[in-house]
């Protein structure tokens, strides 16, 4: 994770980003001190990336590189705003001991790359470049699958779709999304995949109730998400709701502010 030390809302690169909704920096201090401590309360290590200044999204470390199996594939940020903390976050990989492949394509880390079972769901269409799937599959060995994300709101895979068990475990991967976010094609992909997957309404997709994270059993996920918390308590998870209001404002939520080291 990295703080919100310069965490401000000062361009504007998606549809939630308004120079005329400022951020509450104290506010959105305490929300993601919380998010750490829910975190470490569940008994997850949290380790920490300083902030760069004058580098205002570098709190969504979820996009500055995707680690699979001790494997990691740097980003390359689609934004001239964004450019400088994919240097930063892979030196901090290279740093804990990761052979990160520098990526020649456009991608934006676990934004758009959600790991699964054996494999890599990959999202295009607003950020990540297509040839970066292909790129991402020969850095961390392991098949992908291309989404095409249609709907600007969700310009990122991470805000369509929710990881709730990896499938690594003894319980089959399991996933919640929105289908609108998608293309019809792969809406059917999707359909195919996960016959048993928590599709998710329009409304809790809107307060990014899809931008969760999941250990398996807990899934820490907006608060706002009423119904989703519903759906998954139904299924035997147990929701963690957290407020990142002050997040949201930048097009973030609790995913986006984590960047998970997949084993
Ligand atoms: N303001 C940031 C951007 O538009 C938000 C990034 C959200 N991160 C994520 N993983 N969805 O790039």
């Amino acid at each position: 994770m990295c703080a919100p030390e310069h965490f401000e809302v000062s361009y504007a690169i998606n549809p939630w980003m308004d120079l005329d909704n400022p951020v509450d920096a104290d506010r959105a201090r305490v929300q993601w001190e919380i998010l750490r401590n829910t975190y470490l309360s569940l008994g997850h290590r949290v380790d920490l990336i300083d902030a760069l200044p004058g580098q205002p999204d570098m709190v969504f470390a979820a996009n500055g590189g995707l680690v699979v199996g001790g494997r990691a594939y740097g980003a390359k940020f689609r934004f001239p705003e964004r450019a400088a903390e994919g240097g930063a976050y892979a030196a901090w990989l290279t740093g804990h001991g990761l052979r990160v492949t520098e990526p020649a394509h456009v991608n934006e880390g676990e934004g758009d790359f959600l790991a699964l079972g054996t494999m890599i769901l990959a999202g295009t269409g607003f950020r990540t470049s297509l040839p970066a799937h292909i790129e991402a599959a020969e850095a961390v060995d392991r098949p992908v699958v291309s989404l095409e994300l249609v709907d600007p709101r969700f310009y990122h895979l991470d805000v369509a779709i929710a990881v709730l068990d990896d499938g690594n475990g003894e319980a089959p991967a399991d996933i919640a999304y929105y289908p609108g976010a998608f293309s019809a094609h792969s809406q059917r992909t999707l359909r195919e995949l996960f016959p048993d997957a928590i599709v998710c309404s329009e409304a809790d997709a809107r307060v990014l109730g899809l931008n969760a994270v999941s250990d398996g059993h807990h899934v820490v996920l907006p608060a706002e998400a009423t119904e989703l918390a519903t759906s998954l308590r139904g299924r035997g998870y147990s929701p963690v709701p957290v407020d990142l209001g002050e997040f949201i404002k930048s097009g973030g939520s609790v995913k986006c502010c984590t960047m998970e080291l997949h084993r």
